[in-house]
């Protein structure tokens, strides 16, 4: 497990770090290329750091989660109010498609036993992942349910949906799926392995329900808590 990490990790990293090293030996070269073509050859090095960058702050966040033995403080949270964070960090993606957010918790009162801002990431990375699949002027709802002693959550999106076979891979690191993979798809396949391991630590399960061409389901438990406490 430990050998495929580094090596998936290496392989990850090296595929930016090609192109920022072979575009800076151009740019440094005699002649310089001309202002405009610099300029397109410094946005690529550009897009490809941020890309590294991104990547290394998920794979740290992935680090931390993986130490923490075992895994809180956890206390009594209102689940709304993790959710409304999450939803007011995308909504500049949501607004720059027109994507509307029902939001079907509003109204009641959803407390669970959580660490708060992890439960802050696990919805951004998934609200994150709903928007950019979401046709423009889609809708994604967000809902709960309770079950037994978990609540479940779920994250609905009217994007193109996940083949069955992919279906339990995409939580694994750097996993994403080629045949939707493109310049405005690209990530770095950290998102949803983070959720996993946020759920795991919080004793609930984390999955996908989608029919391809139907849109795809987020969803995830948690403890719930007593209403009165
Ligand atoms: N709502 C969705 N609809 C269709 N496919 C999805 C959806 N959410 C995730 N996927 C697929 O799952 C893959 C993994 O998602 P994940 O969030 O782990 O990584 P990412 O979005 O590619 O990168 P990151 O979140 O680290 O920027 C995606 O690349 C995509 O192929
Ligand atoms: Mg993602």
């Amino acid at each position: 497990m430990r050998r495929d990490f580094v090596a998936n990790v290496s392989h990850e990293l090296r595929t930016p770090l090609t192109s920022i090293k072979g575009y800076t030996e151009t740019l440094l070269g005699d002649p310089p290329p001309e202002p405009e073509t610099a300029r397109a050859f410094l946005k690529i090095v550009h897009k490809n750091a941020g890309h590294m960058a991104n990547m290394v702050t998920d794979l740290l966040k992935l680090a931390k989660l993986e130490s923490e033995v075992p895994a809180g403080p956890f206390s009594v949270v209102d689940a709304r109010r993790p959710l409304e964070a999450a939803m007011e960090i995308c909504s500049p993606l949501a607004a720059a498609k027109n994507i509307r957010f029902e939001n079907l918790l509003a109204g009641e009162n959803t407390p669970i036993i959580a660490d708060k801002q992890q439960i802050v990431q696990v919805f951004q990375n998934i609200l994150e992942n709903a928007i950019r699949f979401s046709p423009s002027k889609g809708t994604i709802t967000l809902a709960a349910r309770p079950q037994g002693e978990f609540i479940v959550f779920s994250i609905a999106d009217q994007g193109p949906g996940i083949p069955r076979e992919h279906q339990e891979r995409l939580f694994e690191r750097f996993y994403r799926q080629d045949t939707v993979r493109s310049e405005a798809n690209s990530g770095t396949g950290l998102g949803l392995a983070i959720c996993k391991h946020i759920i795991r630590n919080h004793g609930g399960r984390i999955w996908v329900e989608s029919v391809p061409g139907e849109g795809a389901t987020f969803l995830f438990t948690t403890k719930a808590a007593p209403k009165d406490a």
